[in-house]
């Protein structure tokens, strides 16, 4: 392993602790788009990590010549291959071993979002506010008399949960199974390799998804998955695979990454007690101090790997066909060419862009629910509880890894 190789191994290993940021400020120092010789997946190509904004937007906005699909420059997908090693091609598929919009470009990623963008317009996201406030309201009845709770358990992993499975129509009673699935998956996913016990979950996750559509198709009901399935069989818009693809990645994608923008986020507010003084007295900042919390130290560490289609050339590299391009989210998001004190939490910065939602064609499709919701949470549990503060011992806080994300495994606090 070279230097970079080791930097990039401590991080994702979860070795380098909870505070990546230093290496990330020596990967920028080294350049903006480095060599690493990672194998994903069990091929050996050339992979470039890219550590600032102005590269990663060249990345990101330019799918035609860097494609989220490698099967369609040599024919084999990395990431499927990988998460498909040793699942059952028999079993139901989801968005890990099937075709959704994450993993495909043009022309079918334009069909598959299409399907479902008008449902995560601003507007209509916004009209879901009453039942967003409500269900922050019912977590915080709860533990409000118990003077503590776990911040994680009781209300930043059940609030999107809760929402994002309303929306689709998944049942009350499958709620806490499919976290469990959900959870499991991500957390065991890693650079080329699997933890015992994903396929499985990927393949309960799959079955699950494929009988609740079963079940729809007999009783369609008022919910996205009933409008998807009444799509699908009205022809050839949407397939029945695509169709499993597109609730599992829904599910996946709706809530495990808002539940850790919600308590990273309430960490990173504990931890600079002049920001979050400002914010309790001025509530009407909460938008600007998501924005803030995203960029900071956001919920996703890096976005889902790029191929080249072309020999191209970043920042003075030479990028070969097919080689992976990873863009380090967190990185570019302090990048000093791009934001005045970027390791500073300012809840009043003003923002022009970030990363932490992606850009581009695959930029987040649920970004307008994930702003409601963390704004009506975070904005709610300051309310209602500003006296706030950490049950335990800083350095006791619990963190959990995971490929491309990083968020709190608990966090006891008072109030
Ligand atoms: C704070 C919460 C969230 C964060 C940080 C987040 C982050 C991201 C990022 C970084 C991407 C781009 C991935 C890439 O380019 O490789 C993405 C895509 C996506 N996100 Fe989110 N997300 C959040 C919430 C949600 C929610 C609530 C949904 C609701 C269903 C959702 C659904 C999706 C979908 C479907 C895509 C794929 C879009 C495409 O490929 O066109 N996300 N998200």
């Amino acid at each position: 392993m070279n230097n970079s190789d080791q930097m990039v191994f401590s991080v994702f290993s979860g070795e380098s602790g909870e505070n990546p940021f230093p290496i990330f400020a020596k990967m920028r120092a080294m350049g903006s788009v480095i060599p690493i010789s990672f194998p994903m997946g069990g091929t050996d190509r050339q992979a470039w990590m890219v550590t600032r904004m102005e590269e990663a937007m060249q990345v990101l906005k330019d799918s035609a010549r860097f494609t989220v699909d490698s099967s369609t420059i040599d024919g084999s997908n990395d990431v499927r291959q990988t998460l498909t090693g040793n699942a059952d091609p028999s079993a139901p598929p989801t968005f890990f071993t099937g075709y959704s919009m994450l993993s495909v470009d043009e022309p079918d990623h334009r069909r598959l979002r299409g399907l479902v963008s008008k449902t995560f317009t601003p507007r209509y996201m916004e009209s879901l506010r009453p039942r967003v406030q409500k269900l922050a309201d019912e977590l915080l009845d709860r533990v409000q008399a118990h003077g503590e709770m776990d911040l994680v358990k009781d209300y930043a992993a059940p609030l999107p949960i809760n929402v994002i499975s309303d929306m689709l129509g998944v049942p009350q009673e499958d709620r806490a199974q499919v976290h469990v699935w959900s959870n499991a998956i991500a957390h065991g996913l890693g650079l080329g390799k699997l933890e015992p016990g994903v396929a499985e979950n990927i393949r309960s996750f799959g079955e699950y998804t494929a009988h609740l559509v079963a079940d729809k198709r007999r009783h369609p009901a008022d919910d996205l998955i009933s409008q998807l399935i009444a799509i699908e069989e009205e022809g050839d818009r949407l397939s029945e695979a695509e169709l499993n693809s597109m609730i599992t990645l829904l599910i996946f994608a709706g809530h495990e990454t808002t539940s850790n923008l919600i308590a990273t986020g309430s960490l990173m507010l504990l931890d600079h007690p002049e920001q979050l003084e400002k914010l309790k007295a001025d509530l009407s900042l909460v938008p600007s101090a998501v924005e803030e919390l995203l960029r900071f130290n956001g919920p996703s560490t890096i976005l889902g790997p790029r191929y080249a289609t072309e020999d191209t050339e970043l920042d003075g590299q030479q990028i070969q066909k097919g080689d992976m391009v990873i863009v380090l989210t967190k990185s570019a998001n302090r990048d000093e060419q791009q934001y005045t004190q970027p390791e500073e939490l300012d809840i009043t910065r003003k923002i022009n862009r970030h990363l932490a939602l992606g850009q581009g064609i695959h930029m987040c499709l649920g970004a307008p629910l994930a702003r409601v919701e963390a704004d009506i949470a975070f904005t709610t549990l300051l309310k209602r509880m500003p006296n706030l503060r950490l049950r335990i011992p800083r350095d006791s806080v619990n963190w959990k890894f995971t490929l491309s994300s990083q968020g709190l495994a608990d966090l006891p606090v008072v109030f």
